[in-house]
């Protein structure tokens, strides 16, 4: 029996070319899994023939899209995940589902090895291998691109030779992951970081620099959780969907960004994410008024910690687990509404809603009904400032 190769398979060139190469290198049947994770373009069926017309002894699709945005990308929004404050993890959140859909491969269909694209200079790599080293330490894994040091070049050389079923002559200058959470775009003219994006780089969002009508959504959320738009009880899938396409359409979520990559570099990557940054913007906000100051202070530093540690690929981590539990608590008030209006780029809250709300008009008004005991303040003022003025007075008398 011949080793079978369980293969990260997206249809493009550089996976298409790896099923009659790793087939011949490593004297083996490839398995091409290919997940459907929201990113549009490509119909999934067309791909999964693709993988059998290029050689794979069998050809996987999976329809992840609920999954993915339901395990993944609602917890990014719980956790506001922003790496580096700005980038929704879109490439990060999508490997670990890629790699347990992977390992779900492998066990169905006898494979022993894991065959991924990345390069040896990305975090996709390590995404991949920490994934498939917590879930699954008995497969082998190859990356022919790192390993066997493949270049698009070759590829395409190997697959003229061979006249496998791929278009070989389009060149996209660009290095492109799309998934429902965004869309990251490399490479190319991009590389020189004084060089702007140009309007073809962008899919998702349309230039916010046109003049149009703005668009008024109402978020609903139910324990941090999207439940409805405009009232429409959605699954989270529909909703995000829905904004990518609202939110792109005003051109919201457009990111340019030199970026601190887990394997030490420095690398510039534009993002488009209309509505991973629409909803982050509507959650973050709801979180304002449902939740408690120390709560929410002590929560900024966990969502910052989520971030790193998904983009550093330990999604499959006890601390992520464990964070999660915390953020899970944090939720339990994070309910209501949030109004915003979405235009020339971006996406701003309006109005909230909640009946879990802590905001309480009659401590905040200025107007008559005022709850709020002001002489209570004059106190604390005092003694809120004594460590300091102890300090200071101490201060001007060494100086
Ligand atoms: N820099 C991003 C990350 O590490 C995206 C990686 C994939 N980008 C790409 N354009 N192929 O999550």
């Amino acid at each position: 029996m011949p080793d079978r190769v369980v293969l990260a398979y997206s249809g493009g060139l550089d996976t298409s070319v790896a099923i009659p190469y790793l087939a011949e290198k490593m004297h083996a049947e490839v398995i091409a899994v290919a997940l459907d994770l929201g990113q549009g373009g490509e119909d999934m069926e067309d791909i999964r023939e693709r993988a059998l017309d290029c050689g794979a002894a069998e050809s996987v699709v999976v329809d992840a899209r609920e999954e993915f945005a339901a395990e993944f990308c609602v917890p990014a929004l719980r956790a506001n995940a922003l790496y580096m404050d700005r980038y929704p993890l879109v490439s990060s959140l999508s490997r670990p589902l890629i790699v347990k859909h992977l390992v779900d491969a492998a066990r169905r269909l006898g494979g022993t090895i894991v065959a991924h694209g990345c390069t040896g200079k990305g975090n996709d790599q390590v995404r991949f291998e920490a994934g498939l080293a917590a879930l699954a330490p008995e497969l082998r894994v190859v990356a022919p691109a790192r390993d066997f040091a493949w270049t698009r070049d070759k590829a395409i050389e190997y697959a003229e030779a061979r006249g496998l079923p791929i278009e070989t002559s389009k060149k996209n200058p660009f290095s492109i992951d799309q998934n429902l959470w965004g869309r990251a775009i490399e490479t190319g003219f991009l590389e020189d970081i004084w060089n702007g994006p140009s309007e073809d780089v962008y899919a998702y969002t349309a230039d916010p620099a046109t003049p149009r009508e703005p668009d008024e959504v109402v978020i609903t959320f139910d324990e941090g959780v999207p439940v409805a738009v405009d009232g429409r009880p959605l699954t989270p899938y529909q909703v995000v969907d829905e904004l990518n396409r609202r939110a792109g359409a005003q051109g919201v979520g457009r990111i340019d960004l030199v970026e601190d990559r887990l394997v030490g570099i420095k690398s510039r990557e534009v993002y488009e994410a209309p509505g991973a940054m629409a909803l982050i913007a509507a959650h973050m906000e709801l979180e304002n008024v449902t939740v408690e100051r120390d709560l929410a202070r002590h929560k900024r530093g966990v969502d910052q910690r989520w971030a790193e540690l998904v983009y550093d690929g330990l999604w499959f981590s006890p601390l992520r687990r464990a964070l999660d539990a915390f953020i899970a608590e944090a939720q339990r008030r994070v309910s209501g509404d949030i109004r915003m209006t979405l235009h020339g780029g971006r996406a701003v809250v309006t109005g909230r809603r909640s009946g879990d709300s802590l905001y309480d008009h009659s401590l905040a008004t200025y107007d008559t009904g005022d709850a709020f005991d002001q002489s209570q303040a004059k106190g604390f003022v005092e003694l809120f400032s004594l460590p300091a003025k102890i300090a200071a007075a101490r201060d001007a008398k060494k100086d």
